[in-house]
């Protein structure tokens, strides 16, 4: 019976440990990495959150001007030439093709390939879309992206909505067309600077580039 009840107390010892253990060595949630934690680029994505928190939600100030709000907050990653390409890929991989359409083309989310914002163009806007998500249907993916891969998305973001130029899509039947239907080719549609490729349409119909 004696041994037993040793056995008992030794097994009673034993979960204890592993429990206080288990809480002990547990990571809590929004642990900094330690200082001089290898990191794969020279970016360690983050932004301080006193930056992030003065990014106006909205462009009505009070006073009518942003006095201490930072409106100029600046993608880290601006000068990255290959991060709008990383982007692309994450825009796919991430599935918010599946709501905004290849290309940012919009669908059930807007369109993200045009010169209208509903939140904001600065790259601070777009940033706290993505992590903050909005009101109407925009998911927040600040728990699920790391801080690179959402600035990422805010460099393809910037680069395929820049605005066409104000003839774009324009369809003109008088003749000579004044001013030209212009056009991305299909083929040019799959890169991050589609509106770089804008072509008059040539006169009889043919589609530019084919
Ligand atoms: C479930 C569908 C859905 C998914 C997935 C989604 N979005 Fe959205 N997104 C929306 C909707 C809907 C809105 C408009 C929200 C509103 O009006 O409040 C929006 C708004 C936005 C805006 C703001 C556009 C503006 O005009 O200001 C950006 C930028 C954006 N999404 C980027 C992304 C990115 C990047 C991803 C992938 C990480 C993504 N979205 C995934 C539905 C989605």
């Amino acid at each position: 019976m004696d041994k037993l009840r040793w056995i008992v107390a030794a097994i009673a010892v034993v979960i204890v440990i592993a429990v206080a253990a288990g809480i002990f060595l547990m990571p809590s949630p929004g642990t900094a990495p330690a200082p001089g934690a290898p990191v794969a680029t020279g970016y360690n994505g983050a932004v301080p959150a006193n930056a992030m928190l003065r990014v106006p939600a909205s462009r009505v100030y009070p006073g009518g001007a942003p006095t201490g709000l930072n409106v100029a907050l600046s993608n880290p990653l601006a000068s990255d030439p290959d991060a709008a390409e990383r982007g692309k890929r994450d825009f796919d991989t991430f599935n918010c093709s599946g709501c905004h359409a290849a290309n940012g083309g919009g669908g059930m989310g807007p369109a993200l390939s045009d010169a209208n914002w509903l939140y904001g163009s600065s790259p601070g806007a777009i940033y706290m879309t993505i992590v903050q998500g909005r009101a109407n249907g925009m998911p927040a993916w600040g728990a699920m992206l790391p801080d690179r891969t959402v600035w990422e998305l805010v460099s393809y973001i910037e680069s395929i909505s820049e605005k066409p130029g104000p003839q774009f899509g324009t369809t003109i039947s008088a003749a000579p067309q004044t001013p030209p239907r212009e056009q991305v080719p299909a083929n040019r549609m799959q890169t991050v600077t589609p509106w770089a490729f804008t072509e008059p349409q040539p006169p009889d119909g043919t589609r530019p580039g084919g």
